[in-house]
């Protein structure tokens, strides 16, 4: 069966926010314990097991990692209890967007997955990307992979009235961004380092209370993916190019069919057509409140939006019992 805008709407929309939510109150019970690898596991056990009862033929485009060296939801694996007769969808997930910010309690952790038509999400090698992303309201091209961060802040400045000192950039704090944070530095841009969780970043720009207007530098390509597929739900432009450090990860391009190296993906290169983005909040962030575990009860926020309509809906859960049936 061809997933048709109906069956998106009606039937997947909000089943994806149960599968973001599942993830990410079992992640919760790990929050701030200390343990990157159990939050991950519990997300990911919870994630998978709320895919299998879609009535889906899904498959796992990007994942946990390639077969060999992930136990669930590897890239290839197939979800959903509809094999063979469900809608054909393909899902990029990551049940646990920041394992680290998760174990030290830090913001901005996410249970995150977006879903497309057979097809439609970049098959992005688990590589570095470099990303580049502003916020609606630019004319086409204001940002330039191709251009120095430098002259990428003067153009946006430039676009939005003011100097280049007024721009906010969101970065990662990396040694591998020295060179780039001097550049922003030497302009006068306010810098927000974030410790992890570049989805998060990335989705900032497009929030004005988040005051970021640039997102700048290099994080997981999966990720990209992720944050490429909420971009085109909410608008703005984003770019990015893989990064490969060593031939290995070259191999691991030519396996998933990349051939040009240098390519610039531009947000309908890494999702097109229809789309749905779903996150539950698993810390506290600028996008969404955490999960919150208290006696009796736990509370979830969640977003999920849709590229076809712009449609972006806020879900609040109140839940008496564990989603996914612990508790
Ligand atoms: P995990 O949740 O897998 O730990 O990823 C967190 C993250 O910060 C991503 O948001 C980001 O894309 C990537 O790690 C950056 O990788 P690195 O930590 O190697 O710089």
């Amino acid at each position: 069966m061809v997933l048709s805008s109906h069956v998106l709407d009606r039937v997947l929309v909000l089943e994806m926010v149960r599968v973001t939510e599942a993830a990410a109150v079992a992640a919760s019970r790990l929050i701030g314990r200390g343990d990157e690898k159990a939050a991950d596991h519990e997300a990911v056990e919870a994630m998978r097991a709320a895919l299998n009862t879609l009535e889906i033929d899904g498959t796992v485009v990007i994942g946990e990692g390639e077969r060999d060296e992930a136990p669930m939801l590897y890239i290839g694996e197939k979800v959903g209890s509809a094999q063979g007769s469900g809608p054909r969808i393909d899902i990029a997930l990551d049940p646990l967007e920041g394992t680290t910010i998760t174990a030290k309690a830090g913001p901005n952790a996410l249970a995150v997955l977006a879903i497309a038509e057979q097809g439609c999400l970049l098959n992005a090698p688990d590589v570095y990307m470099e990303k580049l992303a502003v916020g609606p309201g630019y004319a086409d091209g204001v940002i330039d992979l191709a251009r120095s961060p430098g002259d990428n802040i003067r153009a946006v400045a430039a676009a939005k009235g003011v100097d280049p000192s007024e721009i906010n950039v969101c970065v990662l704090e990396r040694p591998r961004h020295e060179a780039l944070i001097a550049e922003l530095r030497a302009l006068g841009c306010g810098i927000q380092l974030i410790s992890d969780g570049d989805v998060a970043g990335v989705i900032a720009v497009t929030n004005p209370e988040t005051t970021i207007d640039v997102y700048m530098g290099s994080g997981g390509a999966p990720e990209g993916v992720l944050a490429a597929a909420a971009l085109r739900c909410v608008g703005g432009q984003f770019q990015g190019r893989l990064l490969f450090r060593n031939d290995a990860e070259r191999a691991r391009a030519d396996r998933w069919g990349v051939t040009d190296l240098d390519r610039i993906y531009r947000l309908e290169d890494l999702a097109k057509g229809d789309c749905i983005f779903a996150a539950t909040g698993v810390t506290d962030g600028s996008l969404l409140e955490g999960v919150k575990r208290r006696p009796g009860s736990i509370t979830t926020e969640s977003i999920v939006m849709r590229a076809s309509t712009g449609t972006v809906r806020r879900v609040k859960g109140l839940h008496r019992h564990e989603p996914g049936g612990r508790g």
